[in-house]
């Protein structure tokens, strides 16, 4: 056992705590994400490699491979490994964090930055994927995006966050409205899925009209 600081950033106001907490294993953390982000009825944590057979079956669920862009076919062990294994390779610049109820992982968020860049640093891009069907609508999907832009907003120093959800996937689209994201554009054929070409919508959220709409909530 090792004991080790852990950083948790709690939804709200107060930004980061800083707590020491005793830990099994060593988590795949690096200094610019913290260990946990409180978001009410969702925690948002690194991936590890302990959740491989989880995100091999959610990437794996029929119910969930057609809104999960470029899943056209299942994925092999080997594949679903190496999904796991480039998070934790890419470091800083591509995170994986896991979306857990009080009870268990449901899904992940896939972040995409490049802090320091001089050009894009500013930057972020998201994916997110409830992969237990049974937890969808249950607003777990929506808290979770709330609690990381309100944490790349106000200490991760992004000023962009965005995203690129199909036309067609109209729960995706709805929710990203709700939690502060705006239409730009459609994106023409920019989804290759299943031998398809579908349109996309940029979606994005910028940090001042984000914070006036919901830095108080
Ligand atoms: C899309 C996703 C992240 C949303 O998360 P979630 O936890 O299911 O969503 P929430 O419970 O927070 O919110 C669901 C909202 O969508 C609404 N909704 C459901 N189906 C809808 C539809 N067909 N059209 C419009 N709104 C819809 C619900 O009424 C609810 O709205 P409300 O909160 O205003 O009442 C999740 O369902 C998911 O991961 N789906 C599979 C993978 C996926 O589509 N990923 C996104 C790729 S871009």
């Amino acid at each position: 056992m090792a004991s080790c600081q852990h950083v948790v950033w709690t939804c709200g106001r107060t930004g980061p705590r800083v707590f020491d907490a005793v830990i099994l294993t060593a988590v795949a953390s690096a200094i610019d994400i913290p260990d946990l982000i409180d978001a009410g009825p969702v925690s948002l944590r690194p991936l590890t490699r302990d959740d491989r057979p989880r995100v091999h079956r959610w990437l794996n669920d029929p119910a969930v491979m057609p809104f999960w862009s470029g899943l056209d076919r299942p994925l092999s062990e080997p594949e679903s490994i190496e999904w796991v294994e480039r998070f934790l390779r890419e470091g800083v610049s591509l995170r994986c964090l896991v979306i857990e109820t009080p009870e268990r992982p449901v899904g992940f968020i896939e972040l995409s930055r490049q802090p320091g860049d001089r050009n894009y640093g500013h930057l972020a891009e998201i994916d997110i994927c409830i992969g237990e069907p049974s937890e969808w609508e249950r607003g777990y999907g929506s808290a979770a995006l709330s609690a990381l832009l309100r944490w790349l907003f106000t200490d991760a120093g992004i000023q962009r966050a965005f995203l690129q959800p199909r036309v067609s996937n109209k729960r995706a689209l709805h929710v990203y409205e709700k939690v502060g994201f705006r239409r730009e554009g459609v994106l023409r054929r920019a989804d290759y899925t299943d031998g398809e070409y579908n349109d996309a919508v940029m979606m994005a959220a910028l940090r001042d009209e984000w914070l006036t709409e919901f830095g108080d909530a």
